[in-house]
Parts: C-alpha cells; structure tokens; sequence
C-alpha cells in the first residue's frame, strides 16, 4: 500500500516520535512494507514513519539511486534507533525532503555517526556510517526527532524560503506522488 506523504506544516512532522515495542512486530512488518513501496513511488532514498503520519521511531533507506558506488546494498531499515555518537569534519551537501517537495538547501552534517538499532528482523546492531550513508542516516533520523532539514538553514535562508514553505502547507507542489496536507 503507497501512504500519502506528509508535508511540510503537519504537526506530525515536528513531534519526537516514541519507539515500537515487541509487541508492535507484526504490525511494523506491514508498515516497513508499505514504507519501502511509498518510498520507492516517491523515488526517495530515505522515508521516516512520521512522514507517513505515523510518530514512531522508524525510518527505511536505500541510498543506492543517489550514490551507487558508495551506497551500494544500502538498503536498510532502522527500528528504535539511538544516535549515540557524531563525529568527524562537517560537510555541505544540497539536500531535499519528500515532505518539502521541490525545495533543495545546502545543509552541514558530521562526517560519521555510531547508531544503536533494531534490524528488520529485530535483531540489536551498533554500526558506524560515514558520508552518504551517515548523511541519509542523519537526514531521517532527524524526522523521528520532529526536525526537518530546513530547521537547520540560517534565519536568512528561512526567511528567503518561507513563501515556499507556506505554498507546500497548502498542498501547492509539483510532487509527482500523493501528499496529505494538514487541515
Ligand atoms: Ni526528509
């Protein structure tokens, strides 16, 4: 089942989402399932669970489309995840968001992370990711903490934007996928 994409304005969107527990198993293998497919509609490579209206702490990614030498196999799902540790130099790279659609901005993100988190199978990983990987990581870990991308641009960039972002509220964008507009 494809989920309508949240977009910008939703509530939802800038809420700390709280973790599955085991007894959520069945039904997250259905909204991992259906998280991947909404994705994939979307041609996105990272999709968290608020972005689907759901504030849970999930995120799926596939960063093989944006970087295929460096992400390749990345695809990867990430239940209950932990941050524990950023490091390494910062760098820039234009970003974009499923629920901005049409808007890219420059954002700055350490080089590396140390994440705690459940597989798809449930089984407990801590893992470090670097470059893109850490950055698609970092980009979605970020929605299960109620933060978007352009949170992070300077009060100037915000300001230069917000007649966009105003314009996404109401559900004027040319996204080639569904989107549900909060009223
Ligand atoms: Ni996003």
């Amino acid at each position: 089942m494809i989920y309508p994409i949240v977009v910008y304005g939703d509530p939802v969107l800038k809420k700390k989402a709280t973790n599955f527990s085991v007894e959520d198993k069945e039904k997250v293998a259905k909204i991992i399932a259906d998280m991947f497919e909404t994705m994939y509609n979307a041609h996105g490579v990272g999709l968290a669970a608020p972005q689907v209206g759901i504030s849970k702490r999930l995120f799926v990614v596939d960063g093989e489309p944006l970087d295929e030498k460096e992400c390749k196999g990345f695809k990867k799902v990430f239940i209950n995840p932990v941050i524990t540790s950023e490091y390494g130099k910062e760098w820039e790279f234009e970003e974009g968001c499923l629920s901005i659609p049409g808007l890219r901005e420059f954002v700055s993100r350490p080089e590396t992370l140390t994440i705690l988190y459940l597989d798809e199978n449930w089984n407990q990983h801590t893992q470090e990711f670097s470059g893109m990987k850490a950055r698609i990581i970092q980009h979605e870990y970020d929605h299960i903490e109620g933060i978007l991308f352009t949170d992070k641009l300077s009060g100037f960039k915000k300001r230069l934007i917000q007649g966009k972002l105003t314009k996404i509220s109401k559900g004027e964008t040319d996204a080639n996928y569904r989107v549900k507009v909060y009223r």
